[in-house]
């Protein structure tokens, strides 16, 4: 599909549900074309209307081939803003002990390493000057918050992101990089007791993008554009 010259551009890694596809459909809504990555094919998930300014493609940042195949094919496009938001929750009600080497690898890999390698393969395609570049993080990552809610491997693995992303932020500090917490929001992951819903977030995260376009550094903050302790 073809983007329109004066349309911005955003790349939504991990959308076919949640907070990724929450976010697909706010920046569809504020005349972004959007690119969605998905695992496999989704259906009703109220993008038809927006076919125009909507290209789906498919990745699992944990295949190398498959993520090769898919930098090949975005390699001439330019983005304004990308949001590495695929992550996974882990081994629920294991702590370290209790969890296998392929367990705390997979949310590691998931959630810490692939994120940031995938965005330094992305950075030729973000826009020079103004393109943000966007890891979804968590408060749970804060080690200055301290929260605990039961699961330190995915703690660990959005503290490590943040680390990881800050060596980023500094190896390309001529870029705007953000590591945003949504907020406790109803989804898969977040579960049915959490009070935000995905609108909310995802319009909050949208506004805190948008409102730091071109602004540089590499800051930590809710979808409300609060700062979040690192
Ligand atoms: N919900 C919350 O309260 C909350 C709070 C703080 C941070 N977050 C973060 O927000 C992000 C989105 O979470 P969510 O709540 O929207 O969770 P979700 O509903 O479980 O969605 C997770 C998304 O990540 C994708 N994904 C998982 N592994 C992937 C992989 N290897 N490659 C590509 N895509 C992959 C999933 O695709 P499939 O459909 O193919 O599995 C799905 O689209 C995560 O990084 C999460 O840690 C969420």
């Amino acid at each position: 599909m073809t983007v329109k010259r004066d349309r911005k551009h955003i790349l939504v890694v991990g959308a076919s549900r949640g907070l990724g596809l929450g976010l697909t459909k706010e920046f569809l809504r504020r005349d972004y074309h959007v690119t969605a990555t998905v695992r496999a094919a989704i259906s009703g998930g109220g993008l038809d209307e927006y076919y125009e300014q909507l290209t789906m493609d498919t990745l699992d940042i944990n295949s190398p081939s498959l993520t090769e195949a898919f930098l090949a094919r975005m390699k001439n496009e330019i983005f304004d803003v990308v949001v590495l938001n695929a992550g996974i929750y882990g081994p629920r009600e294991k702590n370290l002990s209790e969890s296998t080497v392929e367990e705390i690898s997979h949310v590691m890999m998931t959630n810490a390493i692939n994120p940031v390698r995938l965005a330094e393969r992305l950075v030729p395609m973000l826009r020079p000057e103004t393109g943000v570049m966007a890891f979804i993080s968590s408060a749970l990552g804060s080690l200055e918050l301290n929260a605990n809610d039961g699961s330190e491997l995915y703690c660990a693995s959005k503290a490590m992101l943040n680390r990881l992303s800050r060596s980023f932020a500094t190896t390309y500090d001529y870029l705007t990089v953000l590591n945003l917490h949504p907020g406790w929001v109803r989804t898969e992951l977040g579960g049915l007791d959490a009070p935000l819903d995905v609108e909310t977030s995802a319009r909050g995260m949208a506004d805190v993008l948008e409102s730091r376009a071109g602004a540089g550094g590499h800051e930590f903050l809710d979808y409300r554009g609060k700062i979040v302790p690192w």
